[in-house]
């Protein structure tokens, strides 16, 4: 007879090819497009710094993204624990730790973010946001930000509605909305994209976002734009790692990896045109950091023909595009509460939205109350994203890849990322496979020393 405790549980996975897509473009997909790409474009020279940022998703994002989908998939659990299953007995699984420490850290101040949009997309809609020049777009925002409670409640109400979404499950939850959203939102950002190229002065824009100046590279931008990278491409958290145990036995996981990356950077491509255009026709600068977007697009739209429309459709459409990131950020603790803990979905879900919820009031009233309060000189807002991007996201990068090239070597990785040899990919899988080996741990220590300050270049 068949022990039956010696049988694998069955664990849920994505459905379909369209859903693997869906689920793992919406969580690339979202802030990083749409807020983080166009100010941190703005405020280190435009062009040059994405010309960067593309070097180092194709040299180091985008292997991370391979290695982490082959980890999970190949372990069938979750980031923790596919570590735990491939490596027993040996401290790789810290590498899932820091990985979920950083998905807390980033869901706390990702949330807070979020809920500006959401509550800009509020406004919009009951045409309350009526900003006419510079001092009142400003005044707006702080009034929002800078406020106790109404930034805290949007905040906890975004959380609630991820977490709700998490309760029904990889495919209910999860694959569903990500297939219903995506869509929405491209179709919502062409709509925005022609109606900033059609403004006039639109050029002035363009050439920011595609003339590069080299001059304005140093090793801070750098450590920036692979910062950005990991964050953009949702890697380094463990998020691909546990979507990638949800991805069925006969998907390419390099052309899956390939497709998102594409798209991805489509997305904050197509946000930035979006966004400069507007900027520079309406004579802004476009340093303003952080609150870039939520100074200058209603600012810009409300001075245009049908501006009130656009406005509500684009904070319509960054809500949307948050979602989907939200999700997968939650779901790095939940899948480890519920797997390794033995905790059921809702349980797990609830333990970890409440850990968020607290960690995040610090990042949210950091624009308030503690607005003077810092740890290393940064406000709990900066410190969390400055943590996760720059620091442990790149460290758990050099671990993924260094676990993909070596300790499962490439035996196990010819077979996962190419199907057992039904792919005809082994070439371009040979090249992802000397990346990992001897460039992207490389490039990543280089880069992290030198933006820490630790070594000159
Ligand atoms: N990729 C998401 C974005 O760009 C953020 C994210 C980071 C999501 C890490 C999951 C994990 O908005």
């Amino acid at each position: 007879m068949i022990s039956l405790q010696k049988q694998e549980v069955k664990r849920e996975g994505f459905g379909t090819s369209l859903g693997v897509i869906a689920a793992t473009l919406g969580s690339a997909v979202g802030l990083g497009n749409i807020w983080k790409f166009p100010y941190m474009t703005g405020e280190n020279g435009g062009a040059a710094f994405i010309f960067v940022y593309l070097i180092s998703t194709f040299l180091v994002g985008l292997p991370v993204m391979i290695s982490e989908f082959i980890i999970g998939r190949r372990a069938n659990r979750a980031a923790v624990g596919s570590f735990k299953k491939l490596a027993p007995g040996r401290p790789w699984y810290f590498t899932g730790i820091a990985g979920m420490v950083s998905a807390i850290l980033i869901m706390a101040f990702y949330t807070t973010v979020a809920g500006w949009v959401f509550a800009y997309a509020f406004k919009a809609i009951t045409g309350s946001l009526n900003v006419t020049d510079a001092e009142s777009a400003k005044q707006a925002f702080n009034s929002l930000a800078g406020s106790v409670w109404t930034p805290l409640i949007w905040q906890w109400l975004v959380l609630a509605l991820a977490s709700t979404i998490i309760i029904g499950g990889v495919r209910g939850g999860i694959e569903r909305i990500t297939k219903t959203l995506l869509p929405i939102l491209f179709v919502l950002l062409l709509v925005c994209d022609i109606r900033a190229l059609t403004l006039s002065g639109a050029s002035e824009g363009l050439k920011f976002l595609f003339q590069p100046d080299f001059s304005k590279i140093t090793g801070v931008t750098v450590l920036m734009a692979l910062g950005l990278s990991f964050f953009k491409l949702s890697v380094g958290v463990g998020t691909m790692t546990t979507y990638g145990s949800y991805i069925g036995k006969n998907e390419s996981l390099p052309g899956t990896a390939v497709k998102v990356m594409f798209s991805d950077i489509i997305v904050s491509i197509l946000a930035g045109i979006a966004i400069f255009p507007a900027v520079f026709s309406f004579g802004l600068e476009p340093e303003s950091g952080p609150p870039l977007l939520f100074f200058t697009i209603p600012m810009v739209f409300n001075a245009m023909p049908l501006g009130q429309v656009f406005l509500a459709l684009f904070f319509i459409l960054t809500s949307i595009a948050t979602i989907g990131a939200m999700l997968s950020l939650l779901e790095v603790p939940v899948s480890y509460l519920h797997e390794e803990k033995n905790w059921n979905r809702k349980t797990a879900t609830a333990a970890s939205a409440l850990v968020i919820a607290a960690l995040g009031s610090t990042a949210t009233l950091s624009s308030s109350v503690l607005a003077d309060f810092k740890l290393f000189d940064k406000s709990m807002f900066d410190l969390m994203d400055f943590m996760s991007s720059n620091i442990l996201m790149p460290a758990a990068g050099i671990f993924i890849a260094l676990f993909a090239g070596y300790k499962l070597g490439p035996r196990v990785v010819y077979d996962e990322a190419t199907n057992r040899g039904r792919l005809a990919n082994r070439f371009f899988v040979s090249i992802y496979l000397f990346i990992v080996r001897f460039i992207a741990p490389l490039a990543i220590i280089i880069v992290l020393l030198s933006g820490l300050g630790i070594i000159k270049l």
